[in-house]
Formats: structure tokens, sequence, C-alpha cells
């Protein structure tokens, strides 16, 4: 993590000129502000940047972006702050650059079935407001109370919905964005279809901040689905719950949610969440988490049958169905929750594995039977029908010296194996800062380089969000 930049300290003049642009109110540099806005949600670190600007529209934006050129600054854009990569974190200091003001859905355009949106829109406000119309909005991450749209197109977020209705990805229409130089532009169509030229929306997407800061987003929407069923299945072996994942889609169902978690992840999490009205058997060593949607319930009942049988084949134990909203509620809140409860259990590192779906069980079995060679202890849980595990490994009570040193190893040999099945290092949580050493583990050198120059083109001058993914 060492990241060898030399940019110019923040003068008073130009502190002075940040002030002009967005007003004395909107610049920090107290030590609590600078603190608080020095961190993200990735594990405990803390990179105090020199200032915290908080901007409302575009043209302050490039505005900051052109000063900052001009002065050899570093300016690092910040979402709500929920990433898990360190994505967000001001490592070489400089200007903190909060999108957070930017609130505003701007329309939502019930002919076309879309929406305009300013970036610093939570993901579960957006989500409610089009439900309003009838609309879907599917992306969910965990932390869709806390997270920006921004940040979730910055990232490509997933969350359990992904494996029917895809990532984030997969509604960006179009995105309009402030370049590292202090440019405003939009980078497609407001279209489903888009043949014109190199595609630079989908190339902002998961970018990181490290290629422009993103200000305004047109969304693709989709009609609400009327019914859902959600069930949740144990299992007393949890690589026989990850076999019966791929079985599901086999048999032709694609379920809206279906998520895994080992037995840990369970307790943790419903000790975490506080109480939570079901028992879990002393012999359940994994349990998935099953949803269905659409608009017919008779066939809905009908592939719960047919994911039953199949549960059944591989050996589950008894299905529990949610027949209350409140039971459903309490059932995501536990699933929701394991992330935020293995964070507050010990010191951790989270991996954001993933692999086509039918590798999971080797996978699972993998990290277990690395994890024992290095002396670990990993919690897994995650998006079972997107092969997207994430793996919490726990510090406990392993030196800081194995956690240093002995550490990085077994990680790159649970990357390895997700290289070797043909999946990757980042499903969902991006490379940021945490994962960047293990890049080379997936691209060759060449591959590497294209990026940087890709890089290079948008920001000459290195300064946008620097210690990131490739820079
Ligand atoms: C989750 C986050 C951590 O799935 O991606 O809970
Ligand atoms: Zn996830």
């Amino acid at each position: 993590m060492n990241i060898n930049r030399t940019y110019n300290n923040l003068s008073d003049k130009v502190v002075e000129e940040l002030i002009k642009i967005v007003g004395v109110e909107q610049v920090f540099s107290d030590d609590e502000k600078l603190e608080a806005y020095g961190q993200d949600e990735t594990e405990d670190f803390i990179f105090k940047p020199a200032v915290v600007v908080r901007s409302e529209n575009a043209e302050q934006v490039a505005a900051i972006m052109k000063l900052a050129n001009q002065h050899h600054i570093p300016v690092t854009p910040r979402g709500a702050g929920t990433g898990l990569s360190g994505g967000a974190l001001p490592v070489c200091g400089g200007i903190l650059l909060s999108m957070e003001k930017f609130k505003n859905i701007l329309q939502i355009d019930t002919q076309n079935l879309q929406a305009t949106v300013e970036s610093g829109v939570i993901n579960y406000i957006f989500q409610e407001e089009v439900k309003k119309h009838g609309l879907f909005y599917p992306p969910d991450p965990a932390s869709w109370g806390s997270c920006s749209l921004g940040g979730n197109v910055a990232h490509s977020s997933g969350g359990p919905k992904a494996v029917k209705y895809g990532t984030t990805r997969d509604y960006v229409l179009n995105i309009e964005m402030v370049t590292p130089t202090g440019e405003i532009i939009w980078t497609g169509a407001n279209t489903l279809k888009y043949s014109t030229g190199y595609n630079l929306t989908q190339l902002m997407v998961g970018s990181e901040g490290t290629l422009g800061i993103i200000t305004k987003i047109v969304f693709k929407l989709l009609p609400l689905p009327k019914h859902d069923l959600l069930m949740l299945v144990p299992f007393s072996s949890a690589e026989k719950a990850c076999e019966a994942v791929g079985a599901t889609f086999r048999a032709g169902i694609t379920p809206s949610a279906m998520e895994f978690m080992e037995r840990d992840a369970i307790d943790w999490s419903m000790k975490y969440a506080g109480e939570v009205n079901f028992t879990v058997k002393p012999e359940w060593q994994a349990l998935l988490l099953i949803e269905v949607d659409g608009n017919e319930m008779d066939l809905l009942y009908k592939d719960c049958e047919t994911i039953s049988a199949i549960m059944a084949e591989h050996g589950c134990d008894e299905i529990l169905f949610a027949d209350t909203a409140d039971q459903k509620q309490s059932l995501w809140k536990i699933r929701r929750k394991v992330g935020e409860a293995v964070k507050s259990n010990s010191v951790y590192k989270e991996e954001d594995t993933v692999v086509p779906r039918a590798s999971l069980p080797v996978l699972l079995k993998g990290v277990k039977e690395i994890g024992k060679r290095y002396g670990f202890k990993s919690v897994c849980y995650g998006h079972a029908g997107d092969g997207n595990l994430h793996v919490n490994i726990i510090k406990g009570d392993l030196s800081d010296e194995v956690w240093e040193r002995e550490l990085p190893k077994g990680i790159t040999e649970i990357f390895e194996l997700c290289k070797s099945l043909g999946g990757t290092i980042s499903g969902e949580h991006g490379i940021g800062l945490v994962q960047k050493g293990y890049l080379p583990i997936v691209f060759p050198e060449y591959q590497m380089e294209l990026m940087r120059q890709i890089k290079r083109v948008f920001d000459p001058a290195m300064i946008l969000n620097p210690g990131k993914i490739v820079f």
C-alpha cells in the first residue's frame, strides 16, 4: 500500500479559492470533520484529507477540478462512505470532495420507465420513490439504507436481487460526469440501445471515482413485481447448500434472491440484529435464503414446490416459509446485517470472491482448506446464486505478525483459486485500495498497462482519486 506520488500541499490561497466556489460553510478543516471523512466502511482505515469540500452542482465540481489541476492537488470523491474496498479513502490527502448534497431525484419518467437522479441520492429512498409509481429499481446492496447511487454506479454494486435482475451496471443508461480536467459531459444517451462509439457510460461504471466524478445518472426502471415469497432452507452441510444452488437454476428456476449464510454468520448476525423470532438448530451449518417474485401467485407457489424438492434432494432440514411481512423483514434483517455483525465482532478482512455459480462448492471447500493451512478462520456468506461469496477472514487471536505477513499469502491462494475456476477477485465491492495489490493475479502486466493508459488519458495530472485500482 505504498503510494509514491508527490502533490503540492494545500495553500491558504487554494482554500480561499475553494471557498469562492462553494461558499465558506461548505469547506471544513476541523479535525473532527477530517477524521469523519477520512474513513469509509473498509476495515479500520483512516486517512485524513487536508480539507473537506461539499459541492452541490456539476459546475462547482468542474471549477474544483480545474483549480486542483492548476495547483496539482489530489481530489478524492466520496458518496456516502459505505464502500468496502477503500475507494473513498483520501490516501494522498488533499481535497475530499463530498457528493452528499447531490440529493435530488430530478425526474421519474413513467412514460419511458426511466429516472434521472443526482448522484448523492440514497439507494433505498430512490427505491421507495419509484415504487410509488409502480416501478422497480432492483439493485439493493446490503447498505441500501445509507449508500448513494453515485457510489453504487462507481462500484457497479450488486445485492441479493442481482441474481435475477443484474447489478447497477445493467440499469445505467447515461451519466453526467465531470472529467478529471474539469469538463462536464454526458457519457451516452437515454436509450435502451447504444452503438455509438466507445461506451463511456459503461467505462465509468465500476471506475471507482478514478476517471471522473458522477453528478447525474439516468437509470432504466422495471415494472414492480406484484408478489414475492421467501423461504429459509437449513442444511447440516454448507457444501451441500452450495450444491443445491446450481441445481435450482438447472431446473429452470431463477429466484429473485438466493443467499447463503454459514453458521457463524447467522449466529453473529442474530446476536447483532437483536431479538429475532426463530430458532437455529445446533446441527445447522448453513442456511439458504431464497426469494421468488413475479405477478402470478400460482406460478410462485409452483416455483417454491420445485425449489423445495431440489433442496430436499440435497439433504436440507425443514424449510421455513415466511408467512408475514414482518417475518420476511426479520429474515432479511439477519442477512443484511451479517457484514456489520462480523465487523463488530473482530478485526477482519472481507474478500469479495466470485466464480461461475456451479463452482461455488469448490470455492467454499478451497477457502476452508486454505484457511486451515494458514491457521485462519473464515466466515462465509453472500450471493450464492451469483457465485459471489463474501469471505470474512477473522483475526481472532492470530498474532499481528501472522496477520500482516502470512495472511496475504493465504488471500493470494484464495484469489488464485477463483481465477482458476474462471472467476475473479471482486464481484461487487471493487478494487479500490485494499485489493489493488492482488490485481496482477487476474490481469497480466500488458492489461494492467492498458488500464493505466486509460487512466492517463482521462486524468493526465493523475490527481483524481490517486492510489486506487491501478495507480
Ligand atoms: C453484503 C455486502 C457486504 O452482501 O456486500 O452483505
Ligand atoms: Zn454482497
